[in-house]
């Protein structure tokens, strides 16, 4: 089945991963899922949020893991992208799968855990005792750049579905699969082909594709297989393709 997942929420109609965006996926039927990209704050509390620093996003200036979440939280993480989103958040994580769970939302939800080389190795802990507390366990989807981290996390607790973020050619993507016993790949359109979804599908392995706004994109990869979950800013295109 066709999955189509809007990424940082629904960005191209809402200010990307604040709960605007996120709520406006959950509300547009036809939605499978919402992507969204977690950082630890400098009091490790898991936030929604993409770049590493808040200035293009918000009216702070800085780096995310150099704020309390207190700091963070003043921040305007809306007026960037239109005059009425002005007073949206940075969001805690703990927001998001409480919004999940009041609506009891049967989305997925994607927590692309990013990482720059300066992370703390608590990100793994903070986000798995935040979704167990929940109880969202099996709806959520957790990915990362950094294979070590997903490797970490099955580790702490083999009970997540966890993905390897694939950004360009690999040859060894089922040695990575095996090391750190991801269950799905996340990987960019621009990389997903018959070889790669044959050698996924062959051996079990999920797949998304990312970040999918093309209409042209969207409608090659659904002649490929209609087992991918996709990921774009624009879920209405893809949602049309189905028809
Ligand atoms: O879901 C994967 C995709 O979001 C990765 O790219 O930079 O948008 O986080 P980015
Ligand atoms: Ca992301």
């Amino acid at each position: 089945m066709l999955k189509c997942c809007a990424h940082r929420g629904y960005s191209s109609r809402a200010p990307e991963n604040t709960m605007a965006a996120i709520e406006m996926a959950l509300h547009t039927s036809g939605i499978t899922g919402v992507e969204i990209d977690i950082q630890l704050t400098k009091d490790l509390v898991p936030v929604v949020i993409h770049d590493f620093f808040i200035d293009r996003t918000t009216n702070g200036q800085g780096f995310v893991r150099d704020k309390d979440y207190q700091q963070l939280s003043k921040f305007d993480a809306g007026s960037w992208f239109k005059a009425e989103y002005k007073g949206e958040k940075i969001p805690a994580l703990e927001e998001v799968l409480q919004l999940f769970k009041e609506t009891e939302s049967k989305d997925d939800l994607i927590i692309e855990i990013k990482s720059d080389g300066h992370d703390s190795p608590e990100i793994e802990k903070r986000v798995i005792e935040l979704i167990k507390q929940f109880n969202l366990t099996s709806q959520v989807y957790i990915k990362s750049f950094n294979h070590e981290i997903i490797k970490s996390i099955n580790e702490i607790d083999p009970g997540f579905n966890t993905g390897l973020l694939i950004s360009g050619r690999s040859t060894l993507i089922l040695e990575q699969l095996e090391y750190t016993r991801a269950s799905f790949i996340s990987i960019s359109h621009y990389y997903l082909d018959q070889n790669i979804i044959d050698l996924m599908e062959s051996n079990g392995i999920g797949i998304m594709s990312w970040t999918v706004n093309k209409s042209s994109n969207i409608n090659r990869i659904t002649d490929l297989s209609d087992n991918i979950v996709i990921i774009t800013n624009y879920p209405e295109k893809v949602l049309a393709s189905k028809i």
